[in-house]
C-alpha cells in the first residue's frame, strides 16, 4: 500500500481515481481548495468503497504547507489533477490560468523536491496537440495550443520534462486525456460543473433532466461523418484505470513516459445525442448553431502506446458512458447539494 497525494483530489476525475486506488489497496490522500469542487464528495467515496480517504483543505500555491503535508503523510507519489480547465474561461482569465496551473505546478514540484517525493503523474490533455497534427494523434505529434488553458498544459509538460532531465530522482507519467465523460456506475458521484456547462455531455445531461431547454450543436458543416464535431470520449472509470496502471508502471521503477488516454474511436455530437436518447429513453431537443470559436473538427487518440506500455485499453462503451452519466444526473439534479 502506498500513500498517494491527489492534488485537486475532490474534483471529477480525481474522485473517481481515488475509488480505483483504494480498490487496488493504495491510500489516496485528497488535497483541494474546493474552488471547483465540493468536500461533500468524500462521504460518497466512502459509501462506494468502504474507506474514507484523508481530506486536506489547502491551496497548492502554499508550498511550505504542501511540503509539510508530503512529509507528515509519507507521500510516495503525487497525482497532480489540480488545475483550472475551462478553455473559454481561460481566454477571459489568462493570468488566473497561468498563475494557478503553471506556478501551481512549480509549487508542487518544489514541495516534492523538499520532501524527497520522486514520482509524479500529471493530468495533461489532448488540447496540447497542434491543429496541424493529423488525428489520430500520436504522442510525438507537434504540440501547440490555441487557448491559454492549452498553453498551460504544454508548459506544464515542458517544465516536468526539463526538471526530470536534470533530476535523476524525478520520474513522471504524463497522461493526455481526451474527452472524459460518464460517472461511477453507483450514481453516487459524477461531474457537476459550475454554471452553464461548457462541455457536451454535462449539457446533454442537463437537457435530459429539464434544466436546459435544448442543446445547441456548434456547427454541422465539418468534414466529418455527419458534419458535427467528432471527439474521443473516454469513460471516467476507464480514465481512473489508466491512472492506476500508469502509477504502477512508475512504482515498478520504469522510465518516465507520456501516453494518450483515449479509445481511438470517433463519436460525433449527433451520434452521442442519439446514443444518449436510446440508452436513457429521454429526448434531447437540439438546434444547429454556428461553430464555436477554437473548436476543431476531430480530436482523436492513437491509443497504441498506452496499450503497448501499460496494457491499457478502454473497456466501457459510449452506451455505458450515457447510462452512467444519466444515473448520476437523475439521482443528483443539483450535484452534491441534492
Ligand atoms: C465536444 C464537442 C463541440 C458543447 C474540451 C477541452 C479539453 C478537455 C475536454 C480539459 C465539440 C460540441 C459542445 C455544446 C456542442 N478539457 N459541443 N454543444 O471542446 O472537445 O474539449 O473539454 O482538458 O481540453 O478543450 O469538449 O465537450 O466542449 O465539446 O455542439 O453545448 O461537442 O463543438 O465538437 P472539447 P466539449
Amino acid at each position: 500500500m502506498q500513500n498517494i497525494l491527489l492534488t485537486g483530489g475532490t474534483g471529477y476525475i480525481a474522485a473517481h481515481t481515488a475509488i480505483t486506488l483504494i480498490e487496488q489497496g493504495h491510500n489516496p490522500i485528497l488535497l483541494d481548495n474546493f474552488v471547483n469542487s465540493s468536500p461533500k464528495i468524500v462521504p460518497r467515496i466512502a459509501e462506494i468503497c468502504g474507506k474514507t480517504p484523508s481530506l486536506i483543505e489547502l491551496d497548492i500555491l502554499d508550498t511550505q504547507s504542501l511540503t509539510q503535508v508530503m512529509r507528515t503523510h509519507n507521500i510516495h507519489a503525487v497525482i497532480h489533477f489540480a488545475a483550472l480547465k475551462a478553455v473559454g474561461e481561460s481566454v477571459a482569465r489568462p493570468l488566473a490560468y497561468y498563475h494557478n496551473n503553471v506556478v501551481g505546478l512549480l509549487s508542487v514540484l518544489n514541495a516534492m523536491q523538499a520532501a524527497k517525493v520522486a514520482h509524479i503523474v500529471l493530468s495533461s490533455s489532448a488540447t496540447v496537440y497542434s491543429e496541424d497534427a493529423k488525428p489520430p494523434f500520436v504522442e510525438d505529434a507537434p504540440l501547440a495550443a490555441n487557448s491559454p488553458y492549452g498553453q498551460t498544459k504544454v508548459m506544464m509538460e515542458r517544465i516536468i520534462n526539463d526538471i526530470a532531465h536534470t533530476d535523476p530522482n524525478l520520474r513522471f507519467a504524463m497522461l493526455r486525456y481526451f474527452n472524459p465523460v460518464g460517472a461511477h456506475p453507483s450514481g453516487l458521484i459524477g461531474e457537476h460543473p459550475n454554471g452553464i456547462p461548457n462541455n457536451l455531455m454535462p449539457y446533454i445531461q442537463q437537457v435530459a433532466i429539464g434544466q436546459r431547454d435544448y442543446l445547441s450543436v456548434w456547427g454541422n458543416d465539418y468534414g466529418t461523418t455527419d458534419g458535427t464535431g467528432e471527439r474521443d470520449y473516454i469513460h471516467v472509470m476507464d480514465l481512473a484505470d489508466g491512472h492506476v496502471l500508469a502509477l504502477a508502471h512508475l512504482l515498478k521503477g520504469e522510465p518516465s513516459f507520456t501516453v494518450n488516454l483515449g479509445s481511438g474511436e470517433p463519436v460525433s455530437v449527433l451520434q452521442l445525442v442519439r446514443t444518449f436518447e436510446m440508452v436513457t429513453g429521454q429526448t434531447i431537443p437540439y438546434k444547429i448553431a454556428p461553430r464555436r470559436a477554437g473548436d476543431v473538427a476531430v480530436l482523436l487518440a492513437n491509443p497504441q502506446r498506452a496499450k503497448d506500455l501499460l496494457g491499457f485499453s478502454t473497456k466501457r462503451t459510449t452506451a455505458d458512458m450515457c447510462a452512467d452519466a444519466w444515473r448520476w444526473q437523475k439521482n443528483n439534479p443539483n450535484g452534491f447539494s441534492s
